[in-house]
């Protein structure tokens, strides 16, 4: 293998310091300009992002246009077999990709950074298995005319992906995207350029040059330039409704199409009949209190029935009490860090309008005692109770481990609470009767409900928001279809 896994994630950020991916090389930014990238935990430089604009835009999406003629005209298997065996190589690397990501993002290795790297591997073996279902249709038109559909690639995909996912964000607009017979330009998000760059390095062993590009920059100089291309035909894009909005408008100036995975406030409900220990732990599961709750798809708000809401906050508060900090690259640690300082400020922000606005706070779990973590970006979980639903910690999306707890008497009740939010993500409903199971999935706004349990992105579903969440679907063969190829409508005059 030439590349070998590199488990000492230091020296690798070191390696990977200051370059894009470009027509399968390393290579450096234009303007030689690099910003540093840091380990959250604590607070150190660990490597340097190359600080792309235009020029390397320009280039980047000019390889990829080169590169896509070739890529299109290959049988659609051929290139699904090269993406499903990106993902057995990136398998052979979940170690080395898991340390890495946890180094510059601060999420915990044991219960979030091993975990996603090994969703990646499996995310490109999935959608590499799905090239035979690029098809279109007969169409019974004419008796005289032949009639049908083909599905083509659109171009050259620009995706922008954020910090708290890098990995599997990357993987389910990537994967699809190539296998569709496109090539991609990717833009990192500017806190984690590292993981994803090593991604596509190691990619680079098995796709043609030129495929599969990378750029690190910050979003204004180097993703709007991406999406404002004229060549890029496609843009899929993560990260918060503020930037979504931007990218609408620059995709609509071009009138391509876009996918936007934008943010969460979603609820769980949890009925009077729910097992209680199975809905505690799904609370802390779907609150993601071991990712600081740096998850789109949080359960921040918990509405939780009159009859069980006490003891429910009781046995949440004991659990996430055993919940340990430290550091992310420590097999005991459960909960890592929030990724930098802004995000911090603004999670630490939102616990003081918690308070202001009279909620009750319950800060659980414990700082790490080590010195080397003193400066790390280490956020206690909390939990609120006593909330007013229109309180701005009931309505906003925090993106951090706080959690609102809300009291209900009926489920008419809860499933007005639940609906009442700007965003449609994810819900969840924790009950054992058949009947409520089914109205709540019926009734709940949002594009992903589960009862009695809460899983995260899986291959093969649907998965993407209404409302202020998003646009379009990811993660499945549906979203390969919808969101990377056109249709093609064929006539064959036989007469
Ligand atoms: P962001 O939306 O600004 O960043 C996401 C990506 O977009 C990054 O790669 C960034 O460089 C890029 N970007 C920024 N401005 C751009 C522009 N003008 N044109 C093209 N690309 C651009 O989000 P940020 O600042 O990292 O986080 C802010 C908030 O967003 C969080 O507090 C959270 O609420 C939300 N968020 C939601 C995520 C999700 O999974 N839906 C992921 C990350 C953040
Ligand atoms: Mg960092």
């Amino acid at each position: 293998m030439p590349f070998e896994p590199n488990l000492d994630p230091m020296s690798l950020a070191t390696e990977l310091s200051g370059h894009h991916l470009i027509d399968g090389k390393l290579v450096a930014p234009k303007n030689s300009k690099t910003f540093d990238v840091i380990n959250p935990a604590t607070g150190k430089v660990i490597g340097q992002a190359a600080d792309g604009d235009a020029d390397d835009v320009a280039i980047a999406v000019d390889i990829a246009k080169k590169a896509q003629k070739d890529w299109a005209e290959r049988p659609a298997r051929e290139r699904g077999k090269l993406v499903a065996e990106c993902g057995r190589v990136l398998m052979a690397h979940t170690e080395e990709l898991g340390r890495l990501v946890a180094l510059e993002s601060g999420k915990a290795l044991r219960t979030e950074s091993r975990v996603e790297a090994s969703v990646l591997a499996d995310m490109f073996v999935f959608f590499g298995g799905l090239a035979s279902e690029l098809k279109g249709e007969t169409v019974p038109f004419n008796p005289n005319m032949m009639t049908l559909t083909t599905r083509e690639a659109v171009g050259v995909v620009g995706a922008i992906i954020p910090w708290n996912v890098p990995l599997l964000l990357m993987a389910i607009k990537v994967a699809p995207a190539l296998v569709a017979g496109n090539t991609v330009v990717v833009k990192s998000a500017e806190d984690t350029p590292l993981t994803v760059l090593r991604v596509c390095q190691i990619m680079q062993e098995i796709l043609p040059a030129g495929v599969l590009n990378i750029l690190s920059g910050f979003g204004p100089s180097c993703g709007g330039p991406l999406v404002e291309h004229k060549d890029v035909k496609k843009v899929s894009f993560t990260g918060s409704v503020e930037t979504g909005r931007t990218v609408y408008k620059a995709a609509a100036e071009k009138l391509i199409p876009v996918t936007l995975e934008l943010g969460g406030k979603s609820p769980m409900i949890v009925m009077d009949d729910a097992d209680l220990d199975k809905a505690v732990a799904g609370a802390i599961g779907g609150m993601r209190f071991t990712r600081q709750g740096q998850s789109c798809t949080a359960s921040s708000r918990m509405l939780v029935h009159e009859k069980l809401h006490d003891e429910f906050v009781k046995r949440l508060i004991d659990k996430v009490n055993t919940l340990k900090m430290g550091n992310p690259l420590d097999e005991e640690t459960d909960i890592g860090t929030i990724i930098n300082r802004k995000q911090f400020d603004k999670v630490c922000g939102y616990i003081d309008i918690g308070e202001k606005e009279g909620a009750t706070k319950h800060e659980l779990s414990a700082l790490p005692a080590d010195a080397e973590l003193s400066d790390g970006l280490f956020v206690r979980p909390v939990i609120f109770t006593n909330v007013d639903p229109n309180a701005r910690i009931a309505r906003e999306e925090i993106f951090g481990p706080v959690a609102c707890v809300f009291k209900f008497k009926t489920f008419e009740e809860a499933l007005e609470l639940a609906n009442d939010s700007d965003f449609g993500l994810a819900a969840t409903v924790w009950t054992t009767d058949l009947k409520t199971a089914l109205v709540a999935t019926k009734r709940l706004e949002a594009g992903f409900v589960q009862v009695n349990q809460n899983l995260v992105v899986q291959p093969n579903l649907s998965y993407g928001g209404i409302k202020l969440s998003g646009l379009g679907k990811e993660a499945s063969l549906e979203s390969m279809l919808e969101h990377f190829t056109y249709k093609k409508t064929v006539i064959l005059n036989m007469e």
